[in-house]
């Protein structure tokens, strides 16, 4: 079988640890044809399908809404991302469809065989995406790729530190602490990894990195793969304890800089919090706030109360 991506041997040392672009050919590839992902929408259970849009202001993440796609079939909806701002998520399709989910197995079998380290939790989410949409300023615990399938974005990766993320807010996106999202200030930009990110690539980079991304002029279909592997549980079972450490008894443990003889002890005082229930966030379920216009999808109705979008800064 021939290989899904790239490999050098740079790529196996660096893969879950480092910032790294790698080239594939899923583009050509018969399950992304417009009609293929039409009726990949139409057999993705209707309600785990998430429709967004977004305001236009890289640093106001509180315009982030998700919507009510009503009666649309996936024809519709993607008639609705090619004309209008939305964003759509089918997350863990390798779940929900037999054809992504051996293509996701194919992709982590060739993963574990080139790098030797061992992954898990695989979640494949397809991102459909209308032109100049953007994703704001935000981090993921668990490791990602990112697959380009058609049209062209850019990503911004920062590095995972201050004062990208500072240690506090790391720990609150890891104990779903509030709704509040990351702060971004746009002069980062210039330490910032920027990809042209164009079909055929694939983004990973370092565990934790804040990211953004701003769609150019085109509709853009991207694969978006969290995983797991030792090392990043560990490190996220870490995170967890130290941000239950600064909340419930005042420390001010660093992820940096505190010993590494104390993380054994912090992942199982993590795993025990998490047995007991879990460190109680206040993150709330996002609710819906548009509905999509009954017979043209790119137009929306939004609820009463909200700040509805308008186009003034660009997210570049
Ligand atoms: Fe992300």
């Amino acid at each position: 079988m021939t290989d899904i991506l790239t490999w050098t041997d740079a790529h196996k040392a660096g893969f879950g640890r480092e910032n790294l672009t790698f080239t594939h050919d899923l583009h050509n590839s018969p399950l992304f044809t417009d009609e293929a992902l039409i009726a990949l929408i139409d057999r993705y259970p209707r309600d785990k399908l998430e429709v967004f849009t977004m305001g236009y202001d890289p640093t106001n993440w509180g315009q982030w809404f998700l919507g009510r796609r009503g009666a649309h079939d996936g024809r519709a909806l993607m008639e609705g991302v090619k004309a209008g701002r939305l964003w759509l998520n089918l997350r863990k399709v390798n779940h929900a469809d037999a054809d992504i989910g051996a293509l996701c197995e194919a992709m982590f079998a060739e993963i574990r065989a080139k790098t030797g380290v061992s992954t898990l939790k695989e979640d494949l989410g397809l991102l459909i995406s209308s032109p100049n949409a953007h994703v704001f300023y935000h981090l993921d615990i668990p490791l990602v790729t990112l697959w380009q399938i058609r049209g062209v974005k850019h990503v911004y990766v920062y590095p995972p530190k201050a004062p990208y993320v500072s240690d506090h807010d790391l720990e609150g996106v890891a104990l779903r602490e509030s709704d509040e999202q990351l702060r971004f200030d746009p002069a980062w930009d210039a330490e910032a990894m920027k990809v042209e990110f164009v079909p055929g690539q694939m983004l990973t980079w370092k565990q934790n990195a804040p990211h953004r991304i701003v769609n150019q002029d085109s509709v853009n279909v991207s694969l978006s793969i969290e995983f797991m592997t030792p090392a990043a549980i560990w490190r996220a079972n870490v995170i967890y304890a130290n941000g239950c450490l600064r909340r419930w008894l005042g420390l001010k443990p660093a992820l940096a800089t505190s010993p590494k003889w104390l993380e054994p002890f912090k992942v199982v005082f993590a795993r025990l919090v998490k047995m007991t229930g879990g460190y109680n966030g206040n993150k709330s379920p996002l609710k819906p706030r548009f509905t999509l216009d009954e017979t043209r999808p790119e137009v929306l109705h939004f609820d009463e109360g909200v700040e509805v979008p308008v186009p003034s800064k660009r997210a570049a």
